[in-house]
């Protein structure tokens, strides 16, 4: 019988949505004896499942609940066979995207400053914001107050599960679409990551929806800044290693651009750290797919690539082969 080895924090309800033939064995955080399972769910939360790691014998398979698997292989090794829950997420992170870009368009968070200090004469702050980052000085009666999504042009960067969602969410709004991924097709077109530099300057808003990998790492820097449109906004649903921090900060700082990050380098954002104070910044702390029905798709997309690899079918979801 193969024995899966899971978080025992999760709602044992959820579980039977695994094949039948397992031994399900759930893993308490603290465990410190050995436990021989062939295929690990592993924590979500990276550091408690790399608390569990040093304790696990025999896997064989790790069936993570997320999209991103970053920390994933340099701890498993080249041995194991690594799956993603690919799909389970979109719905969740591409409703975070989109809430994202209106957030910052709509100025919302000076709104709830303006809110909380109950002062409705602050209203007129928003004008001057507008005009400090897209540096429009022309003269608006009644002044501007907000933006508009409909009509800009958003470059996605990632075509790929969540990507395709988010141009979904987005087609409503009339927006030109730019895509860009690894490799280049054609219907619908999707650039080359390698066109980044000729892309960049055509965005108002700019997605980032794409692993991190030795290759995205740093992928936003000095010179992509640069090439960016004054006031472009960034929205960065993927992970804070592929845009540099300190470059982040400056942009920001500089009034250069504005951004919105569901994740951060380093994360968690220590409390001290410059970013949290830049302004024409929304930080929301990594919780872009986290809505209640997040353990339950998760573990239906592992359940289901759980009974392919019983049956011997091919897995849908590898980052990774083993060796
Ligand atoms: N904020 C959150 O809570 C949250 C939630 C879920 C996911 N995520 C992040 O979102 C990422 C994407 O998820 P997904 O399910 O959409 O993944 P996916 O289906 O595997 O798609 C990834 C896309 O990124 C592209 N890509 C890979 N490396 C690239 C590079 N160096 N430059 C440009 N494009 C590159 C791929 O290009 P090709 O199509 O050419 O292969 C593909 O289009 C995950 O890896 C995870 O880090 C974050």
């Amino acid at each position: 019988m193969l024995r899966v080895g899971f978080p025992a924090i999760l709602d044992r309800n959820l579980l039977t949505v695994m094949p039948e033939g397992v031994e399900l064995i759930p893993l308490e955080d603290g465990l410190d004896h050995p436990v021989e399972i062939d295929v690990w769910i592993p924590d979500p939360y990276s550091t408690r499942a790399l608390r569990l790691w040093p304790h696990l014998r025999g896997v064989r398979l790790v069936l993570s609940m997320m999209a991103g698997t970053e920390w994933i292989p340099g701890t498993v090794g080249r041995h194991v066979t690594i799956c993603n829950a690919r799909g389970a997420h979109n719905i969740c992170t591409a409703e975070w995207t989109l809430t994202a870009i209106l957030a910052l368009l709509k100025y919302l968070p000076l709104y709830l400053d303006i809110q909380r200090s109950g002062d409705w004469r602050r209203r007129s702050e928003a004008s001057r914001l507008y005009q400090q980052i897209t540096h429009d000085e022309r003269p608006y009666h009644p002044p501007v107050k907000l933006e508009e999504l409909t009509g800009k042009t958003v470059l996605i960067v990632g075509y790929g599960s969540i990507g395709k969602d988010i141009e979904r969410l987005l087609e409503p709004f009339r927006v030109h679409i730019i895509r860009a991924a690894r490799s280049p097709r054609t219907e619908p077109v999707v650039h080359a990551v390698s066109e980044f530099d000729s892309l960049l300057p055509r965005a108002d808003v700019i997605v980032l929806i794409l692993p991190l990998t030795a290759e995205s790492k740093g992928l936003i820097g000095p010179r992509q800044f640069a090439l960016m449109r004054q006031g472009a906004l960034l929205v960065n649903a993927a992970r804070g290693g592929i845009v540099q921090t300190d470059a982040l900060v400056e942009a920001l700082n500089s009034g250069r651009i504005r951004a919105a990050l569901d994740v951060t380098d380093p994360e968690p954002l220590p409390i001290d750290h410059p970013l949290w104070r830049c302004p024409n910044l929304l930080i929301t702390p990594h919780i872009g797919g986290s809505s209640p029905l997040f353990d339950a798709r998760s573990l239906k997309a592992a359940a289901d690539e759980l009974r392919r690899y019983m049956k011997g079918e091919p897995l849908q979801n590898v980052v990774q082969a083993a060796t």
